[in-house]
């Protein structure tokens, strides 16, 4: 059982929490993941480690509700307890000194890419970081990521904040204008990815992804988390999660995280309605 000690609302449906894990949090490395179960009716669903607090024993995760696991999650308070999470899970980031390097985040990547950042800094790379989100009220850790940051771009899809547009608009356009970048690292929606994979090629820069297949047991055991890379099966939890950009499958990948949309959707109305009689109920 794991403690949540505490929450935080970053934006509507955004919710960061610490939790007391004290091994995963003395271990943990940028890049890695945890896989939770909620409770014992709970399905199994990772979530990126946004940061570790050893003395305390914590680990930071932030999500954002989609579904029927976010929402169970989203739900707990401080004090509450969660049932199972394992991990550090996955390789960690290489980190070194590329030179100039980019970090794309959207959406909830953005959280995702926070550790990062700071340790690409903390080598001494130049960093440029672009981040963005549908809105400004869901646009997340905007202040961390500029604390590591040499340049910060901020886009949101209706121009609420920053450029209006999209992540990969700004990397084009700093492509373009002949700005020298040595790496670029993006984590966010696959779609997301699969542009910046896109804008990148032509160019021939380094890109490494992180992807977010659906996964299980995040021990290369259930094959849930399959993903081609060049002509090589590989499975994300254990092989990745970050992948050359360049050599991923990405209509595979787009395909494979809609499987079980259908599933998804009842769950999360069955979910709906207990909460609401639950509600009346009190
Ligand atoms: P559902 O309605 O069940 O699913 C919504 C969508 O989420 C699905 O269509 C599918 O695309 C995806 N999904 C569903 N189940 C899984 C699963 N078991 N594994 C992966 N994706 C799934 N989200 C965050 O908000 N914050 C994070 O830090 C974060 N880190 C991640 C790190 C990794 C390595 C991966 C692979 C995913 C990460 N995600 C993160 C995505 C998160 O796991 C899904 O949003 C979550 O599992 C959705 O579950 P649900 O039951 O709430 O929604
Ligand atoms: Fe099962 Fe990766 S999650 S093999
Ligand atoms: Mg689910």
């Amino acid at each position: 059982m794991f403690k949540i000690v505490k929450k935080i609302a970053l934006a509507p449906q955004i919710k960061r929490i610490e939790v007391e894990a004290p091994e995963i949090a003395k271990k943990a490395k940028p890049g890695q993941f945890v896989i939770l179960r909620v409770d014992e009716k709970g399905e199994r669903f990772p979530l990126t480690i946004v940061d570790t607090d050893t003395e305390n024993g914590t680990i930071t995760l932030v999500f954002l509700e989609v579904g029927t696991s976010t929402k169970k999650l989203g739900l707990l308070n401080e004090g509450d307890y969660i049932l199972d999470v394992v991990g550090p899970l996955g390789n960690p980031t290489e980190i070194k000194k590329y030179g100039v390097v980019c970090c794309i985040g959207g959406g909830v990547g953005v959280a995702a890419l926070y550790p990062v950042v700071r340790a690409f800094k903390k080598v001494n790379n130049y960093v440029i970081s672009i981040i963005g989100a549908r809105t400004s009220s869901l646009l997340i850790l905007e202040d961390e990521i500029r604390k590591y940051s040499d340049e910060i771009y901020i886009t949101t899809d209706d121009g609420s904040k920053g450029y209006k547009g999209f992540t990969t608009d700004v990397l084009k356009k700093l492509l373009q204008e002949g700005k020298h970048i040595d790496l670029v690292y993006a984590v966010g929606p696959a779609i997301m990815m699969k542009v910046v994979a896109d804008i990148t090629r032509p160019y021939k820069i380094k890109t490494i992804v992180s992807l977010n297949p659906i996964m299980v047991d995040g021990t290369g055991m259930c094959g849930a988390c399959r993903v081609r890379i060049g002509n090589e099966v590989k499975f994300a939890c254990v092989d990745g999660p970050e992948f050359d950009a360049h050599l991923v499958d990405w209509n595979e990948l787009l395909a494979r995280l809609k499987m079980y949309r259908e599933e998804e959707q009842l769950s999360l109305k069955l979910f709906e309605e207990r909460m609401k009689m639950r509600g009346e109920s009190k």
